[in-house]
């Protein structure tokens, strides 16, 4: 059976090793032209096989038994815990998944939307023209806030400035490249120190509010469930609906959903307005749909669908830049793909960036193009699940799907309706590990807001 391909001379090596040290994809670009569709990289326990193409993302994303998280995302155990859904399978993982639910559909996916838009329209309020901004950080921060509310409730958010700097202090380590990453969770380090010492300090918050809540028999937190709304994701996982949680239990689904949360939307959005602003027309056509638009009293879900243009926007965004690069798994088995037999217990990863940019699949991969999701155009063809799967598949889809799916295009269409932005940032450097972000920032400056659009609400009340 011949050997799986991949870097084994020490020049080899350096030259992947670097490609990984830039950025995930770089890395993972570089095996699938020096060494196609799977190849072998790493040593120890950082040795991984990279399977990529349509064929081998249903191959692992169908066969949940025997790929598995748990044994894959042990760096994050420290962090996440070991209840969490990313470092748990089987019944244990469905169970707490399950629970959760409320927090992510219909109530609770209406309420994010709601507390992300306020936030988001805060923000650019604040926004004066000739201002250089950060968009991505801006955004970013103000989807943290909303996402502290949603999943903590009022009183933990209240500490924001507290948790964000504690938070700062676990990105730090997770946003690592990828080789030191893997060593830096190992070993004694500054940086491993501090990321620890920072989640013990957000964990006794948490653990105090859960407390709190059990022993005022009060699971809500002071807030009565109304509108349909299921509460923050506390009060969720206390509730007596379905199975009694512990307290590790909900704390481990808290810091879960933070980390996991705020990164990637802020990475969808931000991508989103950099392809926006970066290819002609784009801004100018969302912000006429914007307008046109219904406000109405229809749900936030609803008034989306009515984004046509800016939907495809999003989905092609997602396409080009997906905030999750890679998934990695362990098998439990051995198994054989294209000839070759990997063996029991090895380290799998397959790779949603490489998918969505493969010429296999798409036409002009590397070009954003929002029309190509027009399913009304000669010649579409919609994408298998395999091909298109900025959220996954299956069991283990993302919990925030749902909610992703309606802030993103009601984001940036409120974006593109209420700001004028000229971008800075040309050419943005990958960066960023759990989720991909422009790594020097994304600088726009802003312009002249539409007079009757502004978010702070001044000009819209003057007469034109
Ligand atoms: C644009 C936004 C988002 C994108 C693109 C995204 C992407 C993904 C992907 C690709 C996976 C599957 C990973 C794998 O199979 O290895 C995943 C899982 C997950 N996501 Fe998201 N995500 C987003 C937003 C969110 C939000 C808002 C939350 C907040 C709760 C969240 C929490 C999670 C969790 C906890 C999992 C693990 C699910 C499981 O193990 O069953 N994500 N996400």
């Amino acid at each position: 059976m011949p050997a799986i391909p991949g870097p084994r001379t020490p020049a080899q090596l350096f030259r992947a090793g670097r490609a990984f040290q830039h950025s995930l994809p770089e890395g993972l670009e570089h095996l699938r032209d020096s060494y196609g569709p799977v190849s072998v990289f790493g040593v120890g326990p950082t040795r991984t096989h990279f399977l990529f193409g349509p064929q081998a993302n249903s191959l692992v994303m169908r066969n949940e038994d025997n790929f598995r998280f748990s044994g894959a995302y042990d760096m994050l155990r420290p962090i996440a815990g070991d209840t969490a859904l990313v470092t748990t399978d089987g019944e244990p993982h469905a169970r707490r998944k399950r629970k959760s639910r409320p927090s992510f559909h219909r109530g609770g996916a209406e309420e994010s939307t709601r507390l992300i838009l306020a936030s988001i329209d805060e923000t650019i309020g604040r926004w004066r023209p000739g201002q250089q901004v950060d968009v991505h950080r801006a955004l970013r921060s103000a989807i943290r806030s909303a996402m502290l509310r949603l999943f903590c409730g009022e009183r933990l958010a209240a500490q924001e400035r507290f948790l964000v700097a504690e938070l700062d202090r676990i990105h730090e380590l997770m946003d690592y490249p990828l080789p030191q990453q893997l060593i830096a969770w190992k070993l004694p380090s500054a940086a491993r120190g501090r990321a620890l010492k920072a989640i013990s300090a957000v964990e006794r918050r948490i653990y105090e509010e859960i407390r709190r809540r059990r022993r005022a028999g009060d699971p809500g937190g002071g807030r009565p469930r109304s509108d349909g709304h299921p509460g923050d994701l506390i009060s969720v996982m206390l509730s007596d609906d379905g199975p009694a949680m512990s307290d590790r239990e909900i704390r481990d689904m808290v810091v879960s959903a933070l980390i996991a949360g705020y990164d990637p939307v802020g990475s969808g959005l931000g991508w989103a307005v950099y392809n926006s602003l970066n290819t002609p027309g784009v801004w100018q056509r969302m912000r006429e749909e914007a307008r046109q638009a219904p406000e109405g009293e229809a749900t936030a879900a609803a008034r989306v669908r009515e984004l046509r243009y800016t939907n495809w926007v999003v989905q092609e965004s997602l396409r080009t830049h997906p905030p999750v690069v890679m998934s990695p798994r362990r098998c439990v088995r051995g198994f054989r793909y294209e000839g070759h037999l990997i063996r029991a217990g090895s380290l799998v990863a397959v790779s949603e960036y490489i998918t969505h940019r493969s010429p296999d699949v798409w036409s002009e991969p590397d070009r954003f193009v929002p029309e190509r999701w027009d399913t009304s155009r000669d010649g579409y063809r919609a994408p298998t699940p395999f091909e298109y799967l900025p959220y996954g598949y299956g069991g283990r889809r993302c919990i925030g799907a749902n909610i992703a799916a309606v802030v993103l295009p009601a984001a940036l269409s409120r974006l593109a309706r209420r700001t004028t932005l000229d971008l800075r940032t040309r050419q943005p450097q990958y960066g960023g590990i759990p989720a991909l972000i422009p790594r020097d920032g994304l600088f726009a400056e802003v312009g002249v807001a539409p007079q009757e659009e502004r978010a702070d609400g001044v000009l819209a009340k003057e007469p034109r």
